[in-house]
């Protein structure tokens, strides 16, 4: 009789002998990570008897979004030979939204005229959270300027360049879900620039506004325009770029000085026609009051000097806002500020007959953006707690009790920080609708 030809696995003696020994391993390894939350399968794992190594595929909604790599002897993850966790996730928020995105255009599209009944709101809190107490499609305009991605690890707020970009992800997907279908979304955002470490270096830049572009693709928005803000040429030289260059005038040092800034305009799909909010409107004289005057902006280059303000280093001039008000908004239309600083957008809105909703995470600048606007505070998140005065404010005892009940009952079920702040927010919604 034949001997049985021993596997590979066994011939070496390793201690992952079967294809379910290695999902086994990684199906442990993954479930002490974030991507224990999705729905992750598996493609057939292979050996790799040159490295003694296994490979297992990674899919999702049956694409592939990486690899996690086993040493066929320690039975360990080799995290260096293994796709990155944030790499993974990220893939699969992008096959998410594509396939959110497939359902949303398959729906049939709504033609109803949606006149939003929010009123003006500074909400004290996280975009990302606060967001989520909006209602769906109650926004008319979106207009932004992101907190700034500061490349250097012990000035940023940020664990990774990839954690930014989620942030901004997740505003963008709250975003899209309050705003009205076919209305605009306009950011104002610019490259990073890296100074370098050392005189041997050479300063890079993060072309942010690129992977922000690619977010909004992703997410389910329509390109409009790119819009360059042009400042003054004095405005460019404090960022230290080109002053090497200026000096000894080498070839390849040239380095231009950045005097602009992007302002993207983006459509939320489906893009229903631009004739429908001026047609459907109930009242013509909204139409009237919104038509703009004769020195608009005729090209995408718009020269505003940049704005300067004690209280706040990074704040967009009044002018801007005004335009972008103007040119995609009407009279009466809510526009929301989900990074709202010290208010210039809100300010804006409110001028030019405009509601307004502004977020801001830090307390001084919604402090400043009070003391200019007359509107009620909703505080809605400080440290771990969440705080809603406006709800113990305007709700009586029934509804508060009814609130408390529901934070008690969700604390005993053992609901994990991110499960009981989601619950939370639909607790509260709730009895706001109430
Ligand atoms: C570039 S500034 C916007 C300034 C604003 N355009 C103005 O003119 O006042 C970005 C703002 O986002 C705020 N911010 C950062 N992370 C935030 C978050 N997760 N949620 C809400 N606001 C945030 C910062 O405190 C900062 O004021």
């Amino acid at each position: 009789m034949s001997e049985v030809k021993k596997m590979v696995a066994e011939q070496r003696n390793y201690s992952v002998l079967t294809t379910d020994d290695a999902k086994q391993i990684v199906i442990n390894y993954i479930q002490k990570t974030e991507l224990s939350n999705y729905e992750i399968e598996f493609g057939l794992p292979e050996i790799n008897d040159r490295y003694d190594i296994w490979k297992v595929p990674l899919l999702y909604m049956k694409e592939t979004i990486g690899d996690i790599v086993i040493n066929a002897y320690s039975k360990e993850v080799d995290e260096k030979l293994s796709s990155k966790i944030s790499v993974i996730r990220n893939r699969i928020l992008s096959i998410q939204a594509k396939s959110s995105e497939k359902t949303k255009t398959r729906k049939k599209r709504s033609k109803e005229f949606i006149i939003s009944n929010l009123d003006n709101m500074v909400i004290k809190g996280r975009a990302e959270v606060a967001l989520k107490t909006l209602p769906d499609q109650s926004i008319d305009l979106i207009f932004t300027s992101p907190p700034y991605y500061n490349a250097r690890k012990q000035y940023s707020e940020y664990e990774s360049y990839d954690d930014y970009l989620l942030l901004i992800r997740k505003v963008i997907r709250e975003c899209r879900r309050v705003l009205i279908d076919g209305k605009f979304f306009v950011i104002n955002v610019s490259h990073v620039l890296v100074p370098r470490s050392s005189r041997n270096e050479s300063s890079t830049r993060i072309a942010v506004p690129f992977d922000i572009h690619q977010i909004f693709m992703e997410e389910g928005f329509e390109f409009i325009d790119d819009i360059i803000w042009q400042k003054p040429e004095g405005a460019g030289w404090a960022s230290g770029r080109g002053r090497r260059f200026a000096a000894d005038r080498n070839p390849m040092q040239y380095k231009a000085v950045p005097v602009t800034e992007y302002v993207l305009v983006y459509r939320k799909k489906p893009c229903i026609l631009i004739d429908h909010f001026i047609r459907n409107n109930p009242n013509p004289e909204i139409i009237k009051a919104s038509k703009i005057e004769d020195d608009y902006e005729k090209t995408n280059v718009w020269y505003i000097s940049p704005a300067r303000d004690k209280r706040h280093p990074a704040i967009f001039p009044a002018e801007l806002a005004e335009k972008v008000i103007k040119y995609y908004s009407f009279v009466n239309d809510v526009v929301l500020d989900p990074f709202g600083g010290i208010g210039t957008t809100a300010k804006a809105a409110k001028k030019l007959g405009r509601r307004f909703c502004t977020i801001e995470v830090c307390d001084e600048y919604i402090q400043y953006t009070l003391q200019e606007l007359e509107v009620n505070l909703i505080d809605m998140f400080s440290e771990r707690k969440i705080v809603y005065k406006d709800l113990s404010d305007k709700n009586d005892d029934e509804d508060f009790k009814s609130f408390e009940h529901l934070v008690h009952r969700l604390i005993h079920e053992g609901y994990s920080k991110d499960e009981l702040y989601d619950a939370l927010l639909k607790g509260i919604n709730n009895i706001k609708n109430k």
